[in-house]
C-alpha cells in the first residue's frame, strides 16, 4: 500500500497541493498518495489524530489551521517555532512533528532570480503570511528588511521579535515617503479584496522586483508595480517550492521545481 500524505484546510477544494505532489512522486518514483481534506473549522486536532490514526504519515495545513497547528505539535522545527504558525507535520508514531516551509519556499523561488545579500527589502503586512517569512529572509543577509503595516504597531512588534539592530524595522506606511527598495512583498491579504496597500509612488528601486504573494490572477499590487517600473511575479513559486520542502521532509528525496511550474503555468 502507498503512503498517505494530505492537506487540511477550510475551505480546500481548489487548493493545488494534491497535483503538485502527484507530479513530485511521479517525478522522484515514490509510492504515495497526498488527498485534499477539508477540516472543519472546530475540529481540526481531531481530523489530523484520525488521519493519522488511519494510516496518513504526514500533511500539509493552510488556512486557517496554521497556528492550530503549531499548538498541536510535539516538536518544532526553529523556523516553525519562529514563524508561530506550522504548514507541515509529520507523524511519528503518537508525536507530531511541526515544521513551516512557507518562508524557504518564499526564499528558493526568489534567489532563483535575485541574490538577497545586501538587498533593501521591504515587507508589507504583519499577519500570519508575514510572520512566516521574516527569519528565512534574514537568513539571506539582505541590508534592510522593513515592515510596514496599516496597523503600525503590529509591524514595530514583528520586527522587534528578531534582534538583528540596523536591519529590521518595523512601521507604518507614511514612514515609506521618499524610501527605496529592490524588492518589495506584499504578505497582506488586500488582494483578496482588490485592494492596492497604501504604497507612495517612488517604492521601487530602478529594477527592483515586486512579489505578491498570491497566485492565479493580477493583483492591484502587481499593476502598481508594473506601472512603477518593477519586475512582478505571483506566488505560485512559492507554493510548489514550500511543497518541495515538505516532500523532502517526508521522503528525504529534494523534487525539481521548474517542471512543475511549467505544468500548472500551462493548465
Ligand atoms: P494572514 O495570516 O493571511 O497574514 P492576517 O493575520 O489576518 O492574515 O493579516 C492580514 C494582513 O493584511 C495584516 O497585516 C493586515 O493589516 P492590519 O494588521 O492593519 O489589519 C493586512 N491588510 C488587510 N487588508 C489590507 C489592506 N486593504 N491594505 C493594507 N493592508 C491590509
Amino acid at each position: 500500500m502507498s503512503d498517505r500524505y494530505a492537506v487540511f484546510g477550510n475551505p480546500i477544494a481548489h487548493t493545488l497541493s494534491p497535483r503538485i505532489h502527484a507530479a513530485f512522486a511521479a517525478q522522484t518514483g515514490q509510492a504515495l498518495t497526498y488527498e485534499a481534506l477539508l477540516a472543519p473549522l472546530g475540529g481540526f486536532p481531531e481530523a489530523v489524530a484520525a488521519f493519522s490514526r488511519a494510516g496518513g504519515q504526514g500533511a500539509n495545513v493552510t488556512v486557517p489551521f496554521k497556528e492550530e497547528a503549531h499548538a498541536l505539535c510535539d516538536h518544532l522545527s526553529p523556523r516553525a517555532e519562529a514563524a508561530g504558525a506550522v504548514n507541515t507535520l509529520k507523524f511519528a508514531g503518537d508525536a507530531i512533528f511541526g515544521d513551516n516551509t512557507d518562508g524557504v519556499g518564499l526564499v528558493n523561488d526568489l534567489t532563483g532570480r535575485l541574490d538577497l545579500e545586501g538587498k533593501r527589502i521591504l515587507l508589507l503586512g504583519a499577519g500570519g503570511a508575514a510572520r512566516g517569512v521574516v527569519l528565512p529572509l534574514l537568513q539571506q543577509r539582505p541590508a534592510e528588511l522593513f515592515i510596514v503595516n496599516r496597523t503600525a504597531a503590529r509591524a514595530e512588534e514583528l520586527a522587534a521579535r528578531f534582534a538583528t539592530p540596523g536591519v529590521m524595522r518595523g512601521g507604518g506606511y507614511e514612514a515609506l515617503e521618499g524610501r527605496r527598495f529592490d524588492l518589495v512583498i506584499n504578505a497582506t491579504a488586500a488582494s483578496l479584496s482588490g485592494d492596492l496597500p497604501p504604497l507612495p509612488a517612488g517604492v521601487f528601486a530602478p529594477g527592483a522586483q515586486a512579489y505578491e504573494m498570491m497566485y492565479g490572477r493580477d493583483t492591484p499590487f502587481l499593476a502598481f508595480a508594473r506601472g512603477e517600473g518593477a519586475h512582478g511575479s505571483d506566488g505560485l513559486g512559492m507554493l510548489v517550492e514550500q511543497a518541495a520542502e515538505a516532500f523532502f521532509l517526508w521522503r528525504g528525496v529534494r523534487p525539481k521545481t521548474a517542471p512543475v511550474m511549467a505544468m500548472l503555468r500551462a493548465c
